[in-house]
């Protein structure tokens, strides 16, 4: 039976913004006091075991993670999920009732959104969304963490999407009226993102604009985003690839953002497809900051989904 009271992290336009604002405080909260003398969180998720669960490759979410657990001095458990009896046929909802007797937080990075919501459905510890197909939440709270810390509060500004209209530019959308910033997304008409993400998030008076001209997005941005052509289980990459050829994030697009814009890409990239070289590796990209910040904010994350005091 679904229990109201976990507190999951799966889907940002279902958290309150401000425990949104708060996670993010205390993941600056948690960065400064990593690098501290007194390390005063490192106890923080002891006796706690924390399991991961991947349907999917990952560099970054699965490292941070683990890497993010045994800072809080928590342990963690990998479970590629094709190796566990899910991959023979056991179903979501008893491999969710099982592992709620076992750990006390699970995060799962999931081909089927409807899966991980399943799995939510009938656990009883919190489950954090290391990625699904809809979403990616954790990456663009460590992206909104990143940008506060180069420019300063998101709110009021001007961000720019231009590529695919991917889980990552879904969750962009539902962050636009938690953050309350002006979102404007260029992407290929075949390739808008999630119709009814972004019609939820204008009816909340989200401030989305959708186009498929990129200097229209772009014009005078304080940032610009991009992401990989061809998502994890996507199908017809080929086509895809043609369709957002004009959509490269390049020199000649960063002109036209605002002077002080910078780039994030939540990686891994392919240089000379989605962004451009001189662009990824320039002055104005913020990609290092932005990964490393996955692990501060994570650890938020959890602290929140757990109930523990930063
Ligand atoms: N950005 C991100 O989630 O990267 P991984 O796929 O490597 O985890
Ligand atoms: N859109 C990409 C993000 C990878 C972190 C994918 O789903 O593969």
């Amino acid at each position: 039976m679904k229990n109201t009271k976990l507190r999951h992290f799966i889907n940002l336009s279902e958290i309150e913004s401000t425990d949104l604002k708060q996670i993010i405080t205390n993941a600056h909260i948690l960065k400064n006091d990593l690098n501290s003398s007194t390390n005063e969180y490192s106890k923080l998720a002891s006796k706690k075991s924390i399991a991961m669960m991947f349907e999917k490759p990952s560099t970054r979410t699965r490292v941070s993670f683990e890497v993010a657990i045994n800072q809080l001095g928590a342990s963690s458990l990998f479970l590629p999920a094709g190796e566990t009896q899910l991959g023979r046929g056991e179903t979501v909802s008893d491999t969710a009732h099982v592992l709620s007797r076992y750990v006390n937080a699970i995060i799962i990075r999931s081909s089927n959104h409807t899966d991980l919501i399943e799995f939510a459905n009938n656990a009883t510890i919190p489950v954090i969304n290391g990625l699904s197909d809809l979403n990616h939440p954790c990456q663009i709270m460590a992206d909104i963490m990143t940008f506060e810390e180069k420019i300063g509060s998101i709110q009021g500004k001007k961000i720019a999407w231009c590529g695919d209209g991917n889980n990552v530019a879904n969750t962009w959308i539902e962050a636009s009226d938690k953050f309350n910033f002006e979102l404007h997304l260029a992407c290929p008409d075949d390739l808008q993102p999630s119709v009814s993400i972004t019609e939820a998030a204008k009816k909340k008076n989200g401030k989305i604009f959708l186009t498929s001209i990129p200097e229209k997005a772009i014009e005078n941005a304080d940032c610009v985003i991009t992401d990989t052509w061809a998502s994890m289980g996507d199908k017809n990459t080929e086509r895809k690839k043609q369709l957002l050829q004009p959509f490269q994030v390049n020199n000649d697009l960063m002109k036209i953002a605002s002077p002080n814009a910078i780039f994030m890409h939540c990686l891994p990239a392919h240089r000379g497809e989605e962004v451009t070289e001189e662009v990824i590796d320039g002055q104005q990209s913020v990609i290092w900051d932005e990964a490393e910040n996955r692990l501060h904010v994570q650890k938020a994350i959890i602290a929140w989904c757990m109930g523990m005091k930063v």
